[in-house]
């Protein structure tokens, strides 16, 4: 376990390959790293001086009790919300006080607890209005480049196509997103963020709410995206996708750091069994 979170040395987790269940993955140097991220709430201190680290390449987990923060950490990382204090690194640059979009734009990309979807419009509309900088934005290139942009509305047709199959959702296409269930409406905001193709994804809870047979698909998928070069952070409840996913486990608790480890060092770890058991 490592004592010093706060200031644990990123370059000790460099290039290490870690042998698991899905096989043998090479991480590289990180691609996100916080340090002492603080996050009050009124009197709460929702974020208490907490770090993480993302190693490229990883499938990192981030667990702990109901409460423990872990997404406003989320929150923290995207800059949805400003710390009190502390800073994020993002391919080595700071983020903390760039806007969301930004920070998507640069390739990091999250989803929600309660997926939010456009209710209002099919499933495939809402994968298309992912994506970012098409021509078509531009006038001038609406006039002089019709073919291109056609060639790009069907590319980027055939991907969201591509990507609903593979969360499988390919057969609610056409309905409203609004008809969707909770776990098919977490399902389809992976699909969004994937449309971006971003270097990292940080995922909320994704199994939450999604049946069994889902599950696993989502992990399939989870592990074939990251063999294509993805790296992932992942909050999540449902131990056995930690255990079949993850690289390397945080585990908050009080906003606190309470340990890091492999998902093997941290099921047996008696602090995060206690803090477990006493929620
Ligand atoms: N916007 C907010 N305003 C006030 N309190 C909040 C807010 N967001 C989260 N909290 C509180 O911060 C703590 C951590 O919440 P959260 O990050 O959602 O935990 P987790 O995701 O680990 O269950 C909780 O006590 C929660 O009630
Ligand atoms: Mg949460």
């Amino acid at each position: 376990m490592v004592d010093n979170f706060a200031s644990s040395d990123a370059s000790d987790m460099n290039s290490q390959t870690v042998s698991q269940n899905s096989g043998t993955r090479v991480l590289g140097s990180p691609l996100l790293t916080a340090n002492g991220l603080v996050k009050r709430f009124g009197g709460l201190v929702a974020v208490d001086n907490a770090a993480i680290e993302v190693p490229q390449g990883s499938i990192t987990g981030l667990i702990g009790p109901n409460g423990a923060g872990k997404t406003t950490l989320f929150n923290l990382l995207s800059s949805f919300i400003t710390p009190d204090a502390g800073q994020v690194l993002f391919d080595s640059n700071p983020i903390q006080n760039l806007p969301p979009h930004e920070i998507a734009h640069r390739g990091m990309v999250r989803t929600f607890q309660v997926a939010r979807v456009l209710s209002r419009l099919s499933v495939l509309e809402n994968m298309l209005l992912a994506t970012q900088k098409q021509t078509g934005e531009r006038f001038w290139n609406v006039w002089l480049r019709g073919k291109q942009i056609a060639k790009e509305e069907r590319q980027q047709r055939d991907r969201a196509l591509e990507i609903l199959h593979s969360v499988g959702l390919a057969h609610k296409a056409n309905d409203y997103a609004g008809g969707l269930s909770g776990g098919q409406r977490k399902l389809l905001e992976m699909g969004r963020a994937l449309m971006t193709n971003p270097k990292l994804i940080l995922l909320d809870e994704p199994a939450a709410g999604v049946n069994p047979t889902l599950i696993n698909q989502i992990c399939d998928r989870i592990l074939t995206w990251n063999r294509e070069g993805m790296t992932f952070l992942i909050i999540e409840h449902n131990m056995d996708v930690i255990m079949s996913l993850c690289d390397r486990v945080w585990v908050l608790a009080e906003g606190q750091n309470l340990a890091v480890g492999t998902p093997q060092e941290i099921q047996t770890n008696s602090q995060v069994l206690e803090a477990y058991l006493g929620n």
